[in-house]
C-alpha cells in the first residue's frame, strides 16, 4: 500500500465534507463566513482528519460518522491556529502558506471566526446524523472533545506557552505544555472514533492514548524544529522560539526524542497488531507524518 494514496483518498473527502458544509451556511457574502472559510479551507494537511478516519475504520465505525468527526476536529484545529496567529499570542503573519486570518479579514473578524469555528463543530457533533452512535455515546464524544479543548486541555496548553515567555523552561515543563496544547486534540481525534465504535475495553482506550500521546509530542518538536529552522534562516523576531525544543535541549536531542517516542507508538501498535487489530493504515500514517517537510 502506498502510504500517499490514502492519505490523497482522506484528504480529498474531509476537504470535500468541509467544502460542502460551509457552503449550507447562511450569510455566505458575509465577512464572517468568508474569515471563517479562510482558516479552515485553505492549506492544511488534515493529519488529524486522517487519524480520525484510520482509527474509525480500525475499529468498524460507520465512514458516515466518521466524516462528521473529523469536520468537527478539524474546525477546532483551523480555529486554534488562528486564534494562536493573533498578535496577541504569537503574533504570526503567515500561516500556511499564506497570510493569516487576522491580516487578510482584521483581528475583529480573525477573532469572531475563531469563536464561530468552535462552535460549529459542536453544533455538527450534536445534529449531523452518526449511524451507529447513540444519544449516549453523542454526549460522551462531545463531553471528550470539550474537555480536551478548554481549560483542562488546549487552552491551558496555549496559556502555559504563553506564561513560558517569561522564564526558562526545562524538558519537562515543555513535554507538559505540549501535551495540552497539541497532544490531546491529536488523542481526541482518536478517542473520538473509539468512543463511537461498540468497542468498550479499557486497555484499549489506553494504548490509543498512548499512542496519540507519543505521536502528539513528536509532532510538536517537528514543528518546533520546522519554526527554529524557518526562524533562524529569517531572523524573525516576532515569534518566540526561546522555549522550544531546540532551543532547550538542541536539535540533535530534540531529533533524538521525536526518534524515542516514534519507537513507543510502534510498539504500541504492535501490541495492537497481536489483538488482531489492522494497524497498516496507522503505521504508514506516522511514519508519513514523521518524514513530512512541513
Ligand atoms: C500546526 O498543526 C500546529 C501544531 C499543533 C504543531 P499542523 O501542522 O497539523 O497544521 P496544518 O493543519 O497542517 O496547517
Ligand atoms: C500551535 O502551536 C498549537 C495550537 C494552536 C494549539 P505553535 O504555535 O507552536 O504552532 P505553529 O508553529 O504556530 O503552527
Ligand atoms: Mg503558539
Ligand atoms: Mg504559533
Amino acid at each position: 500500500m502506498n502510504p500517499s494514496n490514502f492519505y490523497d483518498f482522506y484528504q480529498n473527502r474531509i476537504n470535500k465534507q468541509l467544502l460542502n458544509m460551509f457552503n449550507t451556511l447562511p450569510f455566505q457574502n458575509s465577512i464572517l463566513i468568508k474569515s471563517m472559510k479562510y482558516g479552515a479551507l485553505i492549506g492544511g494537511k488534515r493529519f488529524r482528519a486522517c487519524l480520525v478516519y484510520i482509527c474509525g475504520e480500525m475499529f468498524k465505525v460507520h465512514i458516515i460518522t466518521l466524516d462528521a468527526i473529523s469536520i468537527a476536529i478539524e474546525l477546532i484545529h483551523s480555529y486554534s491556529l488562528i486564534h494562536d496567529d493573533l498578535p496577541s499570542i504569537d503574533n504570526d503573519a503567515f500561516r500556511r502558506g499564506n497570510i493569516s486570518c487576522h491580516v487578510k479579514y482584521g483581528e475583529s473578524f480573525a477573532i469572531l471566526s475563531g469563536d464561530a469555528l468552535q462552535s460549529l463543530a459542536f453544533h455538527i457533533l450534536s445534529t449531523y446524523v452518526m449511524p451507529g452512535v447513540s444519544d449516549k455515546k453523542r454526549i460522551n464524544i462531545i463531553s471528550e472533545l470539550s474537555y480536551s479543548i478548554g481549560s483542562t486541555g488546549m487552552c491551558i496548553g496555549q496559556a502555559l506557552d504563553l506564561e513560558k515567555d517569561i522564564k526558562q523552561l526545562n524538558m519537562c515543563e515543555l513535554d507538559k505544555i505540549n501535551l495540552y496544547k497539541t497532544a490531546f486534540l491529536i488523542r481526541s481525534s482518536m478517542r473520538l472514533p473509539y468512543l463511537s465504535s461498540n468497542f468498550f475495553s479499557k486497555k484499549i482506550l489506553s494504548l490509543l492514548d498512548r499512542f496519540a500521546i507519543c505521536i502528539g509530542l513528536a509532532f510538536q518538536i517537528q514543528d518546533d524544529i520546522f519554526d527554529f529552522k524557518q526562524d533562524t534562516e529569517k531572523c524573525k523576531k516576532n515569534k518566540n522560539i526561546y522555549n522550544t525544543y531546540p532551543n532547550v535541549i538542541g536539535i540533535q536531542q530534540s531529533k533524538k526524542k521525536i526518534k524515542t517516542l516514534y519507537q513507543e507508538a510502534l510498539s504500541i501498535l504492535k501490541i495492537l497488531k497481536k489483538k488482531s487489530f489492522i494497524i497498516n493504515k496507522l503505521e504508514l500514517l506516522i511514519d508519513f507524518i514523521m518524514q513530512r517537510s512541513k
